[in-house]
């Protein structure tokens, strides 16, 4: 690896499994420092000790309060944070009439309302520690819908115009910082079983997923890592405000996709 990313210091939401940890070994692989933060504590400490990052820290991204105590404990492993990684997120199936409230709120909890509460709470870290970038794992889903995602889609959506928010705020403002959104098609993560399961097996799942798929397949973590990593370098540092489409082409599709 070339070391893209020395003198980066990365924290990394959701980071015990899936795209979060994904990112988190490529990242330390490019030469930044890592934090992983989880709701799972065992096994963020685990898969963080694995990789050698500096720390894997429990954090409940929906509490205003875990943010502060993971930042502060982050800002001491890594003496900074110049790279923030929204990726920690739940899905829901069920449209306008199955959907209940209460999985609605908390899917735009964990999905949305913490990328407003933690980017807000990381501000003075990443303007102490410029140029930073601020990068949010939204979804296809967040730019185009299905009738049984209800939330995921209001969630992803929003989160993918609050970051050309924030993008336009730094920028107006004088500051190194970007903020760009990340929309992967289905991914080979624990986050798709669900969907996988009803279909049977492994290979039906797969088939009915990457149906639409122009290029027929899921996508690997490895694939998100790799747009991360140039978004989290300085090789990005004019790219702010954008969307970044890792999908197969299923976003350029038009009517009767195939
Ligand atoms: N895999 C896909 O197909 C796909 C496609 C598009 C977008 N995404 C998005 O990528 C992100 C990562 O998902 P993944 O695919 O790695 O799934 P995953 O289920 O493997 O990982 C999600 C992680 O988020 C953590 N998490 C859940 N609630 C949390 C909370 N309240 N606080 C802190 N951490 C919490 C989980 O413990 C888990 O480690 C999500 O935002 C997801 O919506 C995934």
């Amino acid at each position: 690896m070339s070391k893209r990313l020395k003198g980066k210091k990365a924290f990394i939401t959701g980071g015990a499994q899936g795209l979060g940890l994904a990112m988190g070994k490529r990242f330390m692989e490019e030469g930044a420092d890592v934090v992983l933060t989880d709701i799972q504590l065992d096994k963020v400490a685990e898969e963080a000790e694995k990789i050698g990052a500096a720390a894997g820290i429990e954090h409940d991204v929906t509490d205003p309060f875990a943010w502060k105590a993971a930042l502060e404990a982050a800002n001491e492993a890594m003496d900074g944070i110049n790279v923030l990684v929204h990726n920690a997120g739940i899905g829901s199936f069920g449209n306008v009439e199955t959907e209940t409230y209460e999985m609605y709120r908390k899917v735009c909890a964990i999905d949305m309302d913490s990328v407003f509460i933690g980017t807000q709470a990381a501000m003075p870290y990443l303007k102490e520690h410029q140029p930073a970038s601020i990068i949010v794992i939204s979804s296809v889903a967040g730019l185009m819908a299905d009738g049984n995602f209800l939330s995921y889609n209001t969630a992803k959506a929003g989160v993918a115009m609050m970051t050309k928010s924030i993008a336009l705020h730094c920028a107006r403002n004088g500051m190194q910082i970007t903020a760009n959104s990340i929309h992967p098609v289905f991914t080979r993560t624990a986050i798709i079983d669900p969907m996988i399961q009803l279909k049977g097996s492994q290979e039906e799942g797969e088939k009915a997923l990457t149906r639409n798929i122009p290029m027929k397949r899921l996508g690997e973590p490895e694939e998100v890592a790799a747009m991360a990593t140039y978004l989290a370098s300085d090789e990005a540092k004019f790219v702010t405000g954008s969307e970044f489409r890792i999908d197969g082409g299923i976003t350029a599709c038009g009517l009767g996709a195939k």
